[in-house]
């Protein structure tokens, strides 16, 4: 049916489009020129899938609903940081860096692997990943070749100067790793409290190479409650506590302890900004005590491969067994972009750290 356009209507038109015009990020700039990201599987976009793992996730139904379907993120959708990028600014997701080539480096790259941790040794029982530390030496492969694109020192010195580093670690050194008392010795060196103290010294050491690698602006985020994934509660049993107790109380110090340390790095080293990010947000409506999808795959926690999911999924917190789905990592990057309560941003939320 042909449309007929009255002439009211075709003064609103080219005042709408100028509309959508404004709102259009692919002409915006983002609020920082860059945008890179250290962590595990909450983060990881792709770094495992040529790995020999079994903390890898590129088969259905992981991805369902992101465009590109299967990418190895380990959920249905996107990530926290993938959200957090769009706020920022970003038309595009950071590569990871097992497929960052050409250009796409110059907005920043995704080091983040599946079952890696703070300690060199984490995950190690589920194969090969990119420890902590090797992500910091990957990061310096793509500084110089950074700067090779830029054909200027101090150019890309000043424009690594001006990005986020937002680092998300230290659950893998609790679930893969302390906790796990069969394959490592952690929990028979260390009370809780000792071994926290380990991982965050370790950490400020890894944040301090990250800074003398020209790092300014860090967004480093607390632990989750590790004791309430689904796979902890049905493993490990909650004895009539709505969560496993032990694994909570282990996380605790190592907040307690990652937090004063952010405080301190922003008191030693003038130049560079910290935040410590906690960011969470309202359960009400969501199914939070089981998987989204049937789990089974991996070292048992992930999702069974071609495993038909439930159909509700923006009603669960959980994707798979430990892995928010794409409806919480919705609400928690709104959180750590905007958020003014100083339990979940501290000093600064991500949208003030853009602006330091
Ligand atoms: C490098 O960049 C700086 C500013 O970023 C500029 O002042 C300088 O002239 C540039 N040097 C070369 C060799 O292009
Ligand atoms: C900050 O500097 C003090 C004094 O030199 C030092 O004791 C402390 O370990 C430093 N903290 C961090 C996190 O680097």
């Amino acid at each position: 049916m042909e449309s007929k356009l009255k002439p009211s209507e075709l003064v609103a038109i080219p005042v709408l489009l100028a509309l959508l015009n404004l709102g259009n990020s692919a002409n915006a700039v983002p609020q920082v020129p860059c945008y890179f990201i250290f962590g595990d599987s909450l983060s990881d976009t792709g770094n495992n899938n040529k790995l020999v793992t079994s903390a890898k996730v590129n088969y259905p139904p992981y991805g369902i609903d992101f465009p590109q379907g299967p990418t190895g993120r380990f959920n249905n959708g996107r990530t926290m940081h993938d959200f957090i990028v769009k706020l920022l600014g970003f038309e595009d997701y950071m590569p990871p860096f097992a497929e960052s080539e050409g250009k796409n480096i110059l907005n920043g790259v995704n080091y983040a692997s599946g079952a890696a941790g703070i300690l060199d040794d984490t995950g190690k029982h589920r194969g090969v990943r990119v420890p902590l530390n090797d992500q910091i030496k990957n990061h310096k492969t793509i500084i110089s070749r950074i700067t090779a694109l830029m054909g200027n020192n101090s150019a890309a010195k000043s424009h690594l100067s001006r990005c986020i580093y937002s680092v998300q670690i230290g659950s893998n050194d609790y679930i893969n790793n302390y906790f796990r008392p069969e394959s490592y010795d952690t929990s028979k060196r260390y009370a809780p409290p000792e071994y926290a103290t380990v991982l965050v010294q370790q950490l400020s050491n890894q944040l301090k190479a990250i800074y003398d690698s020209g790092a300014r602006k860090f967004a480093v985020y607390g632990m989750g409650m590790i004791g309430c994934t689904p796979d902890a509660r049905s493993v490990h049993g909650t004895k009539g506590a709505p969560c496993v107790e032990e694994f909570n109380e282990g996380a605790t110090p190592f907040n307690k302890r990652l937090e004063p340390m952010i405080d301190q790095l922003n008191r030693n080293l003038t130049d560079a900004k910290f935040t410590y990010l906690n960011p969470t947000g309202s359960t009400d409506g969501l199914v939070w005590d089981s998987s989204c999808c049937k789990t089974g795959g991996g070292g048992g926690e992930l999702c069974l491969p071609d495993s038909k999911p439930c159909d509700n999924r923006r009603k669960y917190l959980f994707w798979d067994g430990v892995h928010p789905s794409d409806a919480w990592n919705e609400v928690v990057s709104k959180s750590a972009y905007g958020s003014e309560k100083p339990e979940e941003a501290q000093p600064f939320n991500i949208k003030k750290l853009a602006l330091q």
